[in-house]
């Protein structure tokens, strides 16, 4: 019979998952809404399935790179991802979380969190300077 070992001490990571959700009517796009929810309970169940008891996966407010989520964050290696879907999630629990290998095809960085959708917009109320 397998016995469930209870976590004790500090995490080694720490998986945060934005499951922000904004009115459909807003400009951004929020990670609820691009499928999150359903990321955030893969994640929880596949390191509860591979014994990952030093991993914490957290569900978290908007991490900014809403642009291309669902987002993550793990700490402390500093790692982004973006658009992460529910087939990702054995790669990142087996290779990142629990081999120390980012995948690095998901991973997202500066230019991301640039990414804004009132670009090029002529649209914007007056004295609102649109982002490059
Ligand atoms: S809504 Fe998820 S990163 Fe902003």
């Amino acid at each position: 019979m397998e016995v469930a070992v209870a976590r004790v001490g500090m995490p080694r990571k720490w998986v945060f998952v934005c499951i922000n959700e904004r009115p459909p009517e807003h400009p951004r796009p929020s990670c609820i809404r691009n499928g999150s929810a359903g990321l955030f309970e893969a994640i929880r169940e596949e390191t509860g399935r591979l014994g990952l008891v030093d991993i914490k996966v957290v569900a978290s407010g908007c991490l900014e790179p809403c642009m291309v989520g669902p987002a993550i964050y793990v700490a402390p290696d500093d790692v982004w991802y973006g658009g992460v879907t529910v087939d990702d999630v054995p790669a990142i629990c087996q290779q990142h979380l629990a081999d120390d290998e980012p995948v690095e095809f998901l991973r997202i960085g500066r230019p991301e969190f640039e990414l804004s959708p009132l670009a090029g917009r002529s649209d914007l109320p007056p004295g609102m300077i649109p982002p490059a």
